[in-house]
């Protein structure tokens, strides 16, 4: 299908797999030798082969757009890749898993444990069977990847992320970070000058804009010349990963389309 239709733009959206990245590196690179412009939410070719990706795009003269892999419906790798690229970046933080965050927001509210609050996350949805790849960080860390070798510059694999996950945490940690005006959150950061890639629980004051609840996600971007941007919205849904799929679309056609 990839190899012989006819077709302008492949909008890649199989299941992710952060190991292999197959079927969806296949079908990238497949159509990106066809001289195909590229959209994906996919975040396993972007994590594991984006320089390849990216010189394969530019050598058949063809975009490669991936905002939807990284916080769904915000629009942060367009915003630091257009809006901010005259800045440099000293650090960016914050909440990338939704699932997480459900859980940690509950067991604060109220005081149910670590499996009590991932139960009642699979109930509604938010979980999956196997909760291993948002729990452990595992998807947070593809995250941080992502946004260090597309954006920062850096060359990094999900080996290079320093990773706890949220598993361990007790309502009791939970209550000493109320008793301070905090709670925690799982936190990824990136430092790019010293290399730095991490995943883990932190504590956070109760009043710092990270400190969203459910399933939002919210990044800072601690920029040169900008200051500091904190952006807050929806890391999941159809209708928030498709506003990003579309985003990217119209990026292409304006770019792509006579007369537009
Ligand atoms: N949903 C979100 O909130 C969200 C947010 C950000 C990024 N993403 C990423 O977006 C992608 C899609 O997510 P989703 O939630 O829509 O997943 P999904 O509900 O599991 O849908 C995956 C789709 O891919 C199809 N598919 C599976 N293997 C295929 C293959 N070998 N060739 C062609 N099609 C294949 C499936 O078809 P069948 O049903 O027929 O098997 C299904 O239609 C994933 O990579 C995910 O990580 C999702």
């Amino acid at each position: 299908m990839v190899a012989k239709a006819d077709y302008d733009v492949l909008v890649e959206v199989t299941p992710t797999n952060v190991e292999t990245a197959e079927p969806a590196l296949g079908h990238i690179r497949g159509a990106l030798g066809r001289h195909k412009h590229v959209v994906t939410s996919n975040k396993g070719p972007i994590a594991l082969a984006y320089p390849e990706l990216r010189a394969l795009a530019e050598a058949n003269g063809v975009l490669l757009r991936y905002e939807a892999t990284v916080c769904g419906a915000i629009p942060l790798i367009h915003a630091m890749q257009e809006g901010l690229a005259g800045n440099s970046i000293s650090r960016l933080y914050g909440v990338f898993n939704g699932t997480c965050n459900y859980i940690l927001t509950r067991m604060a509210e109220d005081s149910l444990t670590y499996e009590q609050a991932l139960a009642e996350a699979r109930e509604l949805g938010y979980a999956e069977a196997d909760p291993t790849y948002d729990v452990e960080g595992i998807d947070a860390g593809v995250k941080l990847v992502i946004l260090a070798n597309t954006i920062l510059d850096m060359h990094t694999t999900l080996d290079d992320v320093e990773r706890t996950g949220i598993t361990l945490l007790t309502p009791d940690a939970l209550r000493l970070a109320e008793d301070l005006d905090c709670t925690i959150r799982l936190i990824g950061e990136i430092v790019p000058k010293a290399g730095v890639l991490r995943v883990s629980p932190r504590i956070v004051g109760k009043a710092h804009p990270l400190v969203v609840e459910g399933t939002l996600n919210a990044v800072t971007v601690e920029a040169d010349l900008a200051g500091d941007l904190t952006f807050i919205g929806k890391g999941a849904g159809s209708t928030e990963t498709a506003s990003a799929v579309i985003g990217d679309l119209l990026y292409i056609h304006d770019r792509y389309v006579q007369g537009s």
